[in-house]
């Protein structure tokens, strides 16, 4: 039997079938201050869609109970529900197994579970963690405690004016004593995309564990934790549709089983005395107490949305749209795109010659645009950059080419008020 060929999808099919995945999104279609929401703050955090919700109101509803501890039906069903969202993570990430993910509050909480863990087991005085200027707080702090703790020494890999990594700079600043390289897949302030696969090669021939922050980039491009080489990938369910309060670190087996537990409590146990106690295997070891049980289950949904979408076509997508603001954008007049990096994640943060970053963002919000202003917890980035702060506006799937043109005719009313 001959397969019958699949139709290829034109540009327009795709536009149009992303405006029609709109309407999952309740929160979207409503006014602000009289104003159809515009809402550009998807780095912060994403709109979910309507099979999230369900799929949590569900749990609740029908199958609520405590997992691992009960034989009762709820409980097996609440188990089942858990265990299926994490083998849903692990397809997504194509990671080897399920037993390397671990659910936890989302990228902050699994960075410093590995940071903690590695200040333990693997940094001693004179050993070396190296991280770039670009990175999220939640990259950088974790691993300052990490070094304060164990005397090992925090380095970091400049950036060039247009936010790239500088060229040959992390392969010059390995030594025979970096033990981590910590990197960001996709900046949330500059909308970088890091070679990441490159990194945790170099991080490899050093003998260095390599780590990946991959909140900003799980949304926007398909992540394969095998191809990219790196020994522990972070995300967080927020960003990628999912809910709040919950995410998942990947790691391999052999690192997972190296480190040491986060917390101590229920479930991360074997056997208990008042002498000593032996720890479960990964993933249980690391997810001490009740999960976010509910959470889990709402981020297996969106996962899976994200896969009938298709990460393909997002990425296709969110390319076009990016394309179309930079554009815009950088038709205004005394507008400052910061971060212009080739191939950029559809992140555009700006800054205007009149107005502060605040007020772009205040007057913005009175057109019924939401975009986030400030350091977005980068702060080393605002300085390398010369800027206090900067306004950002991040383009999710369901963003369209009229929200791009509210956004730039609400910017020109700043610079009318500013001028
Ligand atoms: N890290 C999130 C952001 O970039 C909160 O806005």
């Amino acid at each position: 039997m001959t397969e019958r060929a699949q139709p290829i999808e034109t540009a327009a099919d795709l536009r149009a079938d992303m405006l029609r995945l709109r309407e999952e999104f309740p929160a979207l279609h409503q006014r602000v201050r009289g104003r159809p929401l515009v809402y550009l703050d998807n780095a912060a955090t994403t709109h979910k869609p309507r099979v999230v919700l369900e799929a949590m109101t569900r749990f609740y509803a029908e199958d609520n109970s405590n997992i691992h501890r009960g034989v009762h039906a709820l409980s097996v069903r609440a188990t089942e529900a858990y265990e299926q969202a994490r083998s849903t993570v692990a397809r997504f990430l194509s990671a080897p197994s399920a037993s390397e993910i671990v659910f936890l509050r989302g990228t902050t909480e699994a960075i410093n579970l590995i940071a903690h863990g590695l200040a333990h087991c693997r940094l001693r005085p004179g050993d070396e963690v190296l991280i770039t200027h670009m990175e999220h707080h939640s990259n950088i702090v974790p691993w300052q405690m990490a070094c304060k703790q164990s005397g090992a020494t925090l380095k970091v890999v400049p950036i060039t004016d247009n936010g790239e990594l500088e060229h040959g700079a992390v392969e010059r600043m390995l030594t025979d004593r970096t033990r981590v390289v910590s990197v960001v897949h996709v900046s949330n302030s500059l909308g970088t995309v890091n070679p990441v696969r490159e990194i945790c090669a170099l991080a490899h021939k050093v003998g260095a564990v390599a780590v990946v922050d991959g909140a900003q980039a799980v949304a926007h491009m398909a992540v394969d934790v095998q191809e990219i080489g790196c020994d522990a990938y972070a995300f967080s369910g927020h960003k990628l549709m999912g809910p709040t309060g919950v995410g998942a670190l990947w790691a391999r087996q052999e690192l997972l089983a190296e480190l040491p537990p986060y917390q101590g409590g229920g479930d991360m146990i074997e056997v208990v005395t008042f002498e000593k106690t032996t720890y479960a295997k990964a993933p249980a070891k690391f997810e001490a107490g009740t999960p976010n049980i509910s959470g889990a289950v709402g981020l297996g949904a969106a996962v899976s949305f994200i896969e009938q979408v298709g990460l393909d076509r997002i990425h296709a997508y969110d390319t076009w749209l990016l394309e179309r603001a930079t554009e815009q954008m950088q038709a205004i007049p005394g507008l400052r795109l910061i971060g212009t990096a080739p191939g950029k994640a559809a992140i555009l943060a700006f800054t205007l010659d009149t107005a502060h970053p605040h007020d772009i963002g205040t007057i913005l919000d009175m057109e019924g645009v939401a975009i986030r202003t400030g350091h977005h917890c980068t702060q080393p980035v605002m300085v390398r950059m010369g800027v206090p702060a900067t306004a950002r506006a991040s383009l999710s799937l369901y963003n369209t080419q009229e929200e791009i043109d509210t956004l730039c005719r609400a910017v020109n009313k700043v610079k009318e008020v500013f001028q």
